[in-house]
Protein backbone atom coordinates (compact mmCIF):
# COMPACT_ATOMS: atom_id res chain seq x y z
CA UNK A 1 0.00 0.00 0.00
CA UNK A 2 1.43 3.54 -1.00
CA UNK A 3 2.19 5.96 1.94
CA UNK A 4 -0.70 8.12 0.45
CA UNK A 5 -3.36 5.61 1.46
CA UNK A 6 -1.56 4.49 4.67
CA UNK A 7 -2.23 8.05 5.68
CA UNK A 8 -5.66 8.00 4.73
CA UNK A 9 -6.69 4.53 6.51
CA UNK A 10 -4.96 6.03 9.49
CA UNK A 11 -7.40 9.33 9.38
CA UNK A 12 -10.10 7.44 8.66
CA UNK A 13 -9.51 5.26 11.87
CA UNK A 14 -8.53 8.46 14.16
CA UNK A 15 -10.40 11.41 12.99
CA UNK A 16 -9.41 13.04 16.46
CA UNK A 17 -5.80 13.28 15.18
CA UNK A 18 -6.35 14.69 11.87
CA UNK A 19 -8.07 17.58 13.62
CA UNK A 20 -5.66 17.92 16.11
CA UNK A 21 -2.91 17.72 13.10
CA UNK A 22 -4.73 20.56 11.40
CA UNK A 23 -4.80 22.47 14.49
CA UNK A 24 -1.05 22.45 14.72
CA UNK A 25 -0.38 23.26 11.55
CA UNK A 26 -2.53 26.38 11.59
CA UNK A 27 -1.48 27.33 14.64
CA UNK A 28 2.04 26.74 13.67
CA UNK A 29 1.92 28.79 10.31
CA UNK A 30 -0.11 31.97 11.72
CA UNK A 31 2.99 32.14 14.61
CA UNK A 32 5.82 31.72 11.79
CA UNK A 33 4.77 34.95 10.56
CA UNK A 34 5.39 36.65 13.63
CA UNK A 35 8.22 34.84 14.54
CA UNK A 36 10.50 34.56 11.81
CA UNK A 37 13.20 37.05 12.17
CA UNK A 38 13.69 36.16 15.43
CA UNK A 39 17.26 34.77 15.96
CA UNK A 40 17.54 32.26 18.41
CA UNK A 41 20.91 32.40 19.83
CA UNK A 42 20.49 36.59 20.16
CA UNK A 43 17.53 35.75 22.10
CA UNK A 44 19.02 33.39 24.52
CA UNK A 45 22.18 35.65 25.24
CA UNK A 46 19.20 38.51 26.03
CA UNK A 47 17.54 36.35 28.23
CA UNK A 48 20.60 34.93 30.03
CA UNK A 49 22.04 38.43 30.63
CA UNK A 50 17.99 39.70 32.15
CA UNK A 51 18.73 36.61 34.11
CA UNK A 52 22.15 37.36 35.69
CA UNK A 53 21.33 41.19 35.97
CA UNK A 54 18.19 41.04 37.89
CA UNK A 55 18.48 37.75 39.67
CA UNK A 56 22.16 38.31 40.62
CA UNK A 57 23.04 34.71 39.21
CA UNK A 58 25.06 33.45 36.39
CA UNK A 59 22.86 32.55 34.03
CA UNK A 60 24.75 31.23 31.56
CA UNK A 61 26.51 28.66 33.91
CA UNK A 62 22.62 27.35 34.46
CA UNK A 63 22.29 27.28 31.02
CA UNK A 64 25.18 24.96 30.78
CA UNK A 65 23.90 22.61 33.04
CA UNK A 66 20.17 22.78 31.96
CA UNK A 67 21.69 21.51 28.01
CA UNK A 68 23.85 18.68 29.66
CA UNK A 69 21.20 17.81 32.21
CA UNK A 70 19.97 13.63 32.34
CA UNK A 71 16.18 15.56 32.41
CA UNK A 72 16.76 17.32 28.63
CA UNK A 73 18.36 14.50 27.15
CA UNK A 74 14.89 12.31 28.90
CA UNK A 75 12.78 15.15 27.66
CA UNK A 76 14.17 14.83 24.05
CA UNK A 77 13.95 11.47 23.54
CA UNK A 78 10.15 11.73 25.32
CA UNK A 79 8.89 14.37 22.80
CA UNK A 80 10.03 12.62 19.74
CA UNK A 81 7.81 9.46 20.95
CA UNK A 82 4.94 11.97 21.05
CA UNK A 83 6.07 13.68 17.54
CA UNK A 84 6.05 9.63 16.54
CA UNK A 85 2.21 9.16 18.66
CA UNK A 86 0.81 12.63 17.36
CA UNK A 87 2.60 14.45 14.40
CA UNK A 88 3.53 17.69 16.08
CA UNK A 89 3.05 17.89 19.46
CA UNK A 90 1.66 21.32 20.22
CA UNK A 91 4.05 21.41 23.29
CA UNK A 92 5.70 24.48 24.24
CA UNK A 93 8.71 24.87 22.20
CA UNK A 94 12.27 23.64 23.14
CA UNK A 95 13.28 27.60 23.50
CA UNK A 96 10.73 28.49 25.60
CA UNK A 97 10.92 25.55 28.15
CA UNK A 98 14.75 26.00 28.45
CA UNK A 99 13.41 29.94 29.47
CA UNK A 100 10.56 28.32 32.42
CA UNK A 101 13.85 26.21 33.83
CA UNK A 102 16.22 28.96 33.74
CA UNK A 103 13.93 31.55 35.40
CA UNK A 104 13.03 28.90 37.97
CA UNK A 105 16.56 28.20 38.98
CA UNK A 106 17.51 31.76 38.77
CA UNK A 107 14.78 33.27 41.02
CA UNK A 108 14.50 30.30 43.53
CA UNK A 109 10.35 30.63 43.97
CA UNK A 110 8.76 29.13 46.68
CA UNK A 111 5.02 29.06 45.14
CA UNK A 112 4.80 28.75 41.42
CA UNK A 113 1.19 28.58 39.66
CA UNK A 114 1.15 27.73 36.25
CA UNK A 115 -2.72 27.75 33.93
CA UNK A 116 -2.63 26.04 30.76
CA UNK A 117 -1.08 22.04 31.25
CA UNK A 118 -1.71 19.67 27.88
CA UNK A 119 1.02 17.14 28.50
CA UNK A 120 3.45 18.65 30.92
CA UNK A 121 6.00 20.28 29.03
CA UNK A 122 6.03 23.34 30.91
CA UNK A 123 5.19 21.86 34.38
CA UNK A 124 8.28 19.27 34.41
CA UNK A 125 10.30 21.99 32.91
CA UNK A 126 9.35 24.10 36.34
CA UNK A 127 8.99 21.07 38.38
CA UNK A 128 12.62 20.01 37.16
CA UNK A 129 13.98 22.83 38.13
CA UNK A 130 12.33 23.31 41.46
CA UNK A 131 14.02 20.06 42.84
CA UNK A 132 17.23 21.25 41.32
CA UNK A 133 16.37 24.39 43.79
CA UNK A 134 16.00 21.98 46.47
CA UNK A 135 12.52 23.52 47.37
CA UNK A 136 9.17 25.01 45.76
CA UNK A 137 6.00 23.77 44.53
CA UNK A 138 4.02 24.19 41.75
CA UNK A 139 0.33 23.96 41.45
CA UNK A 140 -0.46 23.87 37.80
CA UNK A 141 -4.75 24.36 36.72
CA UNK A 142 -6.15 22.78 33.13
CA UNK A 143 -9.01 21.39 31.80
CA UNK A 144 -8.83 17.55 31.27
CA UNK A 145 -7.69 15.95 28.66
CA UNK A 146 -8.78 14.07 26.15
CA UNK A 147 -8.85 10.64 26.96
CA UNK A 148 -7.59 9.51 23.53
CA UNK A 149 -4.58 11.81 23.96
CA UNK A 150 -1.78 11.50 26.38
CA UNK A 151 -2.31 12.70 29.97
CA UNK A 152 -1.39 15.69 31.62
CA UNK A 153 1.93 13.83 33.65
CA UNK A 154 3.22 12.71 29.75
CA UNK A 155 6.55 15.23 30.33
CA UNK A 156 6.46 14.99 34.31
CA UNK A 157 8.84 12.27 35.42
CA UNK A 158 8.07 10.18 38.76
CA UNK A 159 10.72 11.92 40.90
CA UNK A 160 9.72 15.31 41.05
CA UNK A 161 5.78 14.68 41.75
CA UNK A 162 6.15 15.25 45.31
CA UNK A 163 6.00 19.13 44.49
CA UNK A 164 3.43 19.27 42.50
CA UNK A 165 -0.28 19.74 42.51
CA UNK A 166 -2.37 19.40 39.57
CA UNK A 167 -5.71 20.82 39.59
CA UNK A 168 -8.39 19.75 36.91
CA UNK A 169 -10.71 22.78 36.23
CA UNK A 170 -11.70 25.64 34.61
CA UNK A 171 -9.00 28.57 35.55
CA UNK A 172 -11.64 30.91 35.54
CA UNK A 173 -13.28 28.83 38.96
CA UNK A 174 -10.25 27.20 40.06
CA UNK A 175 -7.77 30.11 39.79
CA UNK A 176 -9.54 31.95 42.41
CA UNK A 177 -9.94 29.38 44.97
CA UNK A 178 -6.42 27.98 44.61
CA UNK A 179 -5.02 31.95 44.94
CA UNK A 180 -7.13 32.05 47.91
CA UNK A 181 -5.69 29.22 49.37
CA UNK A 182 -2.02 30.14 48.88
CA UNK A 183 -2.16 33.59 49.85
CA UNK A 184 0.68 34.76 47.93
CA UNK A 185 2.90 33.25 44.71
CA UNK A 186 6.16 33.70 43.37
CA UNK A 187 5.87 33.01 39.82
CA UNK A 188 3.01 32.63 37.39
CA UNK A 189 2.79 31.11 34.43
CA UNK A 190 -0.11 31.32 31.82
CA UNK A 191 -0.19 29.16 29.45
CA UNK A 192 -4.38 28.65 29.34
CA UNK A 193 -6.62 30.32 26.88
CA UNK A 194 -5.21 32.80 25.09
CA UNK A 195 -7.86 35.54 24.54
CA UNK A 196 -7.35 38.66 25.43
CA UNK A 197 -10.12 38.81 28.22
CA UNK A 198 -9.17 35.70 29.60
CA UNK A 199 -5.19 36.34 29.71
CA UNK A 200 -6.14 39.86 30.96
CA UNK A 201 -8.33 38.52 33.72
CA UNK A 202 -5.93 36.02 34.78
CA UNK A 203 -2.89 38.57 35.11
CA UNK A 204 -5.53 40.49 37.38
CA UNK A 205 -6.41 37.79 39.27
CA UNK A 206 -2.86 36.92 39.93
CA UNK A 207 -1.09 40.39 40.51
CA UNK A 208 -3.11 40.99 43.73
CA UNK A 209 -1.23 37.76 44.99
CA UNK A 210 1.79 38.39 43.86
CA UNK A 211 5.04 38.53 46.64
CA UNK A 212 7.06 41.28 46.48
CA UNK A 213 9.97 41.08 44.04
CA UNK A 214 7.64 37.98 42.02
CA UNK A 215 7.42 37.24 38.40
CA UNK A 216 4.25 37.17 36.48
CA UNK A 217 5.09 35.40 33.19
CA UNK A 218 3.03 34.23 30.51
CA UNK A 219 3.12 32.52 26.98
CA UNK A 220 1.90 32.98 23.90
CA UNK A 221 2.75 36.81 24.19
CA UNK A 222 3.45 36.97 20.32
CA UNK A 223 0.12 35.03 19.66
CA UNK A 224 -2.78 37.05 18.32
CA UNK A 225 -6.06 36.08 17.41
CA UNK A 226 -8.23 37.43 14.61
CA UNK A 227 -9.51 41.26 15.49
CA UNK A 228 -7.35 40.94 19.33
CA UNK A 229 -4.51 43.02 20.75
CA UNK A 230 -2.02 40.70 23.00
CA UNK A 231 -3.18 40.80 26.63
CA UNK A 232 0.28 40.91 27.92
CA UNK A 233 1.85 44.33 26.65
CA UNK A 234 -1.19 45.70 27.26
CA UNK A 235 -1.65 44.86 31.31
CA UNK A 236 2.40 45.56 31.81
CA UNK A 237 1.86 48.91 30.58
CA UNK A 238 -1.12 49.33 32.36
CA UNK A 239 0.04 48.22 35.67
CA UNK A 240 3.62 50.12 35.02
CA UNK A 241 5.15 46.75 35.54
CA UNK A 242 8.60 46.28 33.63
CA UNK A 243 8.40 43.52 31.44
CA UNK A 244 11.03 41.92 28.42
CA UNK A 245 9.94 39.59 25.76
CA UNK A 246 12.01 36.00 24.98
CA UNK A 247 10.56 34.97 21.58
CA UNK A 248 7.45 34.16 22.66
CA UNK A 249 7.25 34.59 26.68
CA UNK A 250 7.01 37.29 28.50
CA UNK A 251 8.47 37.96 31.80
CA UNK A 252 7.52 40.99 34.25
CA UNK A 253 9.17 41.82 37.47
CA UNK A 254 5.91 42.86 39.52
CA UNK A 255 7.67 45.11 42.59
CA UNK A 256 10.07 47.41 40.76
CA UNK A 257 13.00 44.96 40.97
CA UNK A 258 14.10 45.36 37.38
C1 LIG B 1 -1.14 25.65 24.76
S1 LIG B 1 -1.76 24.41 25.80
C2 LIG B 1 -0.65 24.42 27.16
C3 LIG B 1 0.73 23.98 26.76
C4 LIG B 1 1.61 23.62 27.93
N1 LIG B 1 1.85 24.71 28.83
C5 LIG B 1 2.93 23.07 27.44
O1 LIG B 1 3.94 23.29 28.07
O2 LIG B 1 2.95 22.38 26.42
C6 LIG B 1 -3.20 25.18 26.43
C7 LIG B 1 -3.88 24.40 27.53
O3 LIG B 1 -4.79 25.29 28.17
C8 LIG B 1 -5.89 24.55 28.62
N2 LIG B 1 -7.02 25.47 28.81
C9 LIG B 1 -7.73 26.16 27.90
N3 LIG B 1 -8.69 26.89 28.48
C10 LIG B 1 -8.58 26.68 29.82
C11 LIG B 1 -9.29 27.14 30.94
N4 LIG B 1 -10.31 27.98 30.83
N5 LIG B 1 -8.91 26.71 32.16
C12 LIG B 1 -7.86 25.85 32.31
N6 LIG B 1 -7.15 25.38 31.26
C13 LIG B 1 -7.50 25.78 30.04
C14 LIG B 1 -6.12 23.52 27.52
O4 LIG B 1 -6.79 22.42 28.06
C15 LIG B 1 -4.69 23.21 27.07
O5 LIG B 1 -4.21 22.04 27.68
Amino acid sequence: MSMCNNKLLKAAKNPLLVLLRLKNLLRSSFMRRRKLRIDLGKERDKLLNFLSVNFNVNAFDIYSEYVSSEFKTWYIAKKSELINLFGSSGVCSDFDCAVLYLLVRSMKPDIVVETGVLYGSSSAHILEALQENGSGHLYSIDLSNDPNLPSQDFFVRDIVKEQWQLIIGDAKVELPKLLDRLNHVDLFFHDSLHSFDHMSWEYSMVLKYISSRGVLSSHDVLTLLPFERNAFRVFCKQHHLKYQVFRNIGIALCKGSM
